[in-house]
């Protein structure tokens, strides 16, 4: 069932500007000749630049190609490919055969390693001892009934992945599950020992220290994607990424549950003055009250933003007998009985506790401030764990001091240090000794998505997309990329390719690409743009190896090519 395939490094021999960039499409086209015998042995080639074979004969194994437009070297490749596979396997052997090894370096395989099923289980424990749940995306890639063929033709174990900042267990597991050779390193690396190390790795995960900049990912010449395991992305040139053919992940949504606890938690705590009472005893006092602490039990909860974090919460206060109402730009479908009001002012209003499950945006900027807090009930209390710039720090003070607000809880600030230590002071903030005075104020480190569970599941969501890209040019989830995924092939689909091109989106490109594809049966196709990059997906049947040598040949001729791989 293997194919052989070669790849050359020529670019930039010619350009077309037909037509627009058409976006999504499926094609068939014309159905081609059989396919010629497969050889006996697989290998995986990422390469960003190399030169083709001395001859064009199929060789007895199968090759994966990568190549970055930018960074074609025509000469060391085409030599590596004649090394015995031993001999091929660490780029920094490529380093030492090959002068130009940053820029074109190749990596052989010999044998297909299965995706293993049970990588893609996730534990999402509900409690400290129990896991269950399996993984959203293990059915969706697979034909119902038809067991999927799996596109790496290629010895997993020349795969090398760089993981920092004590990324999660089971990221870990996940990606060594494939055979990949993963580094892993505790901390965040120097920028100096940062690019040694990237200049080698197909791939990097990362939390939030690591700086990706345009000058760290120009050395990253094997690269092709980047997991950020965590919610943000900023530390990442996401625009050089893209561009340079790098695809981004992270993790969104996978803390969502951890925010909505967080904040159950401290809708009893204000409503119990637990801080207060807590510090007090920290501090030798007894202080025994009840007036102005209350049951939520039937106590109106307002959540601004019926997103992941407050739709989840909406169901968790119900079940502790509040009342949900809530206020969102877009109308979202209540869940159990909470209802949506049509404006923030209606909300605020209303509730006994308003919280705040907004992105940052430039119209949520200040979005709670002395007007908003003046529409809160009177004792009221209020609730921040999305983005700290959502609410007026210095008008908040003043509704607390003036009695109007009951108590508040903040796990996010407008300005955050960067690590841990005693940085949080009106140094950062010219306001942070004026609040930490208040009296029933809960403040946390921006804490609320960080358990456990979350990095865990962070790990798997982010660990599985990466496999998802290596193996099957998968993008769902990318932030930089536009999302393309096709189903998966299936065992009987044996002499099946699968082209990924990514490409500079401009006019024409698609008509080119189309034309190379045309002289196969394509058997799907889909392609989507974000911004300056596209990213085309196709899967041709009866693709035999020279075939796949001239579709990658021709593919990489377009000057709009950033990345070509032929998958198989
Ligand atoms: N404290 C933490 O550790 C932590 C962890 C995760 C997420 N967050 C933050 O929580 C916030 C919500 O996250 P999420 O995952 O629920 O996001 P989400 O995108 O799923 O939901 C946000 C909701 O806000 C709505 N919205 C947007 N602008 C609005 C406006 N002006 N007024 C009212 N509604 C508006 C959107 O329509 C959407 O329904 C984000 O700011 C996120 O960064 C914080």
């Amino acid at each position: 069932m293997l194919s052989s395939f070669f790849g050359s490094g020529s670019s930039e021999k010619c350009s077309g500007r037909a037509s627009t960039h058409t976006g999504k499409c499926d094609a068939t086209q014309k159905k081609n000749s059989p396919s010629t015998p497969s050889p006996n042995s697989s290998n995986l080639r990422l390469v960003r630049g190399f030169s083709p074979p001395a001859s064009s004969s199929i060789p007895s194994s199968t090759n994966l190609i990568l190549s970055e437009n930018k960074n074609v070297q025509h000469s060391s490749a085409s030599s590596s490919s004649s090394l015995p596979v031993s001999s091929r396997l660490s780029s920094k052997q490529q380093h030492q055969h090959h002068p130009q090894a940053h820029t074109s370096k190749s990596f052989n395989m010999s044998s297909a390693q299965e995706i293993d099923g049970a990588a893609h289980r996730v534990s999402l424990s509900a409690s400290p001892t129990s896991n269950f749940s399996t993984s959203p995306f293990a059915a969706r890639y697979q034909n119902a009934g038809q067991s999927s063929k799996h596109l790496k033709p290629f010895n997993t174990e020349d795969v090398r992945i760089l993981l920092l900042e004590n990324v999660n267990q089971t990221a870990v597991d996940i990606l060594k599950k494939q055979g990949y050779q993963v580094e892993f390193h505790k901390a965040s690396l120097p920028e100096e020992e940062l690019i040694e190390k990237i200049r080698d790795v197909h791939a990097i995960g990362i939390r939030s220290k690591t700086r990706l900049s345009a000058n760290v990912l120009k050395e990253a010449k094997n690269l092709i994607v980047i997991g950020c395991f965590c919610i943000g992305t900023n530390q990442v040139d996401l625009d050089y990424a893209a561009k340079h053919g790098i695809t981004v992940f992270n993790s969104p949504y996978a803390n969502s549950r951890s925010v909505a606890e967080l904040v159950i938690g401290e809708i009893i705590m204000l409503a119990r003055q637990l801080g207060d009472r807590s510090n007090e005893m920290h501090k030798g006092t007894w202080n025994k009250v009840s007036a102005r602490c209350w049951e939520i039990r039937g106590k109106t909860l307002g959540i601004v933003g019926y997103g992941h974090i407050g739709s989840q919460l909406s169901v968790l206060a119900e079940a502790m007998g509040m009342n949900v109402i809530y206020y969102d730009v877009v109308p979202i479908m209540a869940l159990g009985t909470a209802k949506q009001l049509p404006t923030l002012k209606d909300v605020l209003n209303q509730a006994d506790f308003v919280t705040l499950h907004v992105p940052e945006l430039p119209e949520t900027k200040n979005m709670i401030g002395k007007e908003q807090l003046d529409q809160m009930k009177k004792g009221a209390y209020l609730i921040n764990a999305s983005r700290g710039t959502v609410v007026d720090i210095s008008a908040l003070i003043a509704a607390s001091r003036e009695g109007r607000i009951a108590g508040a809880a903040l796990d996010v600030y407008p300005s955050e240090p960067a690590a841990n230590g005693d940085y949080f002071n009106s140094t950062l903030n010219i306001w942070g000794d004026d609040l930490r005075t208040l009296k029933n104020l809960i403040l946390t480190p921006h804490i609320g998505g960080s358990t456990e569970e979350a990095q865990s599941a962070i790990g798997i969501e982010v660990g599985e997309a990466l496999v998802r890209y290596i193996n099957e040019g998968n993008t769902v989830g990318a932030v930089n990329m536009p999302e393309v995924s096709l189903r998966s092939l299936t065992s009987e689909e044996d002499n099946h390719a699968r082209v990924i091109f990514i490409h500079s989106n401009r006019p024409g490109v698609l008509r080119q690409v189309n034309e190379i594809l045309g002289d196969h049966n394509v058997d799907k196709q889909m392609s989507d743009s974000r911004g300056d990059v596209a990213y085309l997906m196709a899967d041709i049947s009866d693709c035999s190896p020279k075939d796949i040598k001239v579709l990658y040949e021709s593919l990489e001729s377009l000057s709009a090519r950033v990345l070509t791989r032929i998958l198989y």
